[in-house]
């Protein structure tokens, strides 16, 4: 599928229902929510804080902030089972510190919403050595993902949510994916094409396909005998900090026709409880509903690609984290 301007504007202005309106209640549920304490993240909290979760844990990369966003959410909502956790998602020993926490602390996990993302128009690189767009928005969250399978299958309908987005209907040629070590060539210092050459809007574009492809392919391994579901969200462009780094026109386009984050948050919350998505795996959501994803994912390359990614991403996470080839091995079908 391809997105036209006019559909993009449709969508903006779409009516979405409120959570509370079709939501279960969470009872003794565990929630973790990345990168909750600001924008989106923080929104989609208040709605599984309404819901009487067992847990609802926020992991944000900055204590504070993270404390602060779960006593306000507390006060906000009355619900007293929230907490704050630091997770960094471009910290390779960040993640392995939340994963073993969480190992020892709590061992179910019923849903996960990978919400931390970054757009970063400048090349910049972790302190893990990644190009920030490709190591936070993917790297970091199919780490966190596979570091979290163990918890989320000892639950009984669990669900993974992915935040992409519609921005990668807009890649600039994404054949350029399908291509072997993908990855390392987008974070090499010596780009030999167009698509590999750095460029901030785009990058972000790129990262929002890997979200799509991986989440949809992490899906087709997860095996029979489990019900995990694995979704990608769009949830429309929405006012956030997000663009916080982009040029100003960017960001007044933003405050024209942005949905607010708590609109936003709704499709993301909609992906992780909606009882009407019982069953359904590998889907791509938009606006609350399933969506057929860019013309290259569904394509025989954007196919190819994705296993190419999803191979090269086992291989990049499991030199830095061996318990991720673990993972892989133990818990996923090939
Ligand atoms: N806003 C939109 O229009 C839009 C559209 C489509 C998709 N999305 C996606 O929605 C998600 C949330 O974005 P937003 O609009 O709410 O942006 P935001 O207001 O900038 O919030 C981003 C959140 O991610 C956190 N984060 C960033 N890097 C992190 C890291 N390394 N480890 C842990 N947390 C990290 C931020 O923490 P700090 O506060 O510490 O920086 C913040 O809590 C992103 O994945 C974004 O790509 C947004």
């Amino acid at each position: 599928m391809k997105v036209t301007f006019s559909v993009f504007l449709r969508e903006q202005f779409a009516i979405l229902s409120k959570p509370a309106s079709y939501a279960p209640s969470l009872a003794g549920k565990t929630v973790v929510i990345t990168g909750a304490n600001v924008g989106l993240g923080f929104e989609a909290a208040q709605h599984p804080a309404r819901l009487h979760p067992g847990r609802l844990i926020l992991a944000c990369r900055d204590p504070k902030k993270g404390k602060d966003a779960a006593d306000a959410i507390r006060r906000v909502t009355g619900c007293e089972n929230v907490e704050a956790c630091t997770l960094d998602i471009a910290s390779n020993a960040s993640l392995k510190a939340f994963a073993e926490k969480f190992a020892k602390e709590i061992g179910k996990l019923d849903i996960l919403v990978e919400n931390a993302g970054v757009n970063v128009p400048k090349m910049e690189r972790t302190d893990d050595g990644w190009e920030k767009n490709i190591g936070i928005n993917h790297l970091g969250t199919a780490h966190l993902a596979l570091r979290m399978l163990p918890f989320l299958l000892q639950a009984s309908q669990p669900r993974v949510v992915i935040l992409a987005s519609d921005v990668h209907y807009l890649t600039t040629d994404p054949e350029g994916l399908n291509q072997v070590d993908v990855l390392h060539r987008l974070n090499s210092d010596k780009q030999t094409n167009k698509f590999e050459s750095f460029n901030g809007i785009q990058r972000y574009n790129v990262s929002k396909t890997l979200n799509v492809l991986w989440g949809e392919e992490l899906s087709k391994h997860i095996p029979s005998s489990s019900s995990l579901a694995v979704s990608t969200v769009n949830p429309g462009f929405c006012v956030s900090s997000l663009l916080r780094d982009q040029p100003f026109f960017l960001r007044v386009f933003n405050h024209l026709v942005g949905r607010s984050t708590e609109v936003g948050s709704r499709t993301i919350v909609h992906a992780a409880v909606a009882p009407a998505l019982q069953g359904k795996t590998g889907v791509y959501l938009s606006s609350c509903r399933i969506t057929e994803p860019s013309d290259f994912v569904i394509s025989k390359e954007g196919q190819e690609a994705e296993k190419k990614i999803w191979a090269e991403t086992l291989d990049i996470l499991g030199q830095v984290d061996p318990e991720v080839t673990h993972v892989a091995d133990q818990y996923l079908s090939k």
